[in-house]
């Protein structure tokens, strides 16, 4: 069936998503080898790497989720909208929180902020994708798939309007088709 989703390129094919995710995904299992870490799904964007991240993980592990939201079309609104809260509780815990991308780091530092008064072990950040050219706020996940320049992608759990997060494969969104 045909599908044409406003993409203007391929930035990042499903393959090199699958490759780096595995590289991950062996690098967390190490640092974290004897622990049990919480990883934390940032929904709704972190949904497709958190699935294969998790899958490709060597070691014991919980998993949980927040939703969180920030974004309307291609604008940060610089606030977050908090949703939903997770359910473990992170008391003397290992927390990885797993994001899509962190752009402006609003969401991160906010994320952060929340978790550290809930005195977790130790808390870090996994993003797929991060885009330091457009960063509000000093912070720097741990854990990084791809730096990207400063264009709206689509794709692999991210969205515009709600839409094209169900792509195999990170693209550049095309903003004729607004
Ligand atoms: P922040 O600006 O670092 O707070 O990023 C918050 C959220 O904005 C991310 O988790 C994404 O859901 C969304 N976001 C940022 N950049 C993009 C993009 O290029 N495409 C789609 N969503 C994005």
């Amino acid at each position: 069936m045909e599908y044409n989703p406003p993409v203007k390129k391929v930035l990042i094919s499903g393959e090199q998503i699958d490759k780096r995710v595995k590289e991950l995904a062996d690098k967390i299992s190490e640092d974290y080898k004897g622990r049990t870490p919480i990883l934390v799904g940032i929904l709704r964007g972190s949904v497709l790497f958190f699935s294969n991240l998790v899958k490709n993980l060597s070691i014991d592990c919980n998993l949980d989720f927040m939703c969180l939201a920030s974004y309307s079309g291609t604008e940060s609104s610089g606030k977050v909208r908090f949703i939903l809260d997770m359910r473990e509780d992170v008391k003397g815990r290992d927390v990885i929180i797993v994001e899509d991308i962190v752009d402006t780091g609003i969401t991160g530092q906010y994320l952060l902020d929340l978790l550290k008064t809930r005195n977790p072990a130790s808390v870090e950040i996994c993003s797929l994708l991060d885009k330091p050219s457009n960063r509000q706020l000093e912070i720097k996940p741990k854990y990084v798939g791809f730096e990207i320049e400063n264009e709206f992608v689509i794709g692999y759990g991210l969205d515009y309007n709600e839409l094209y997060r169900n792509l195999p494969y990170i693209g550049v969104f095309d903003e004729t088709k607004k």
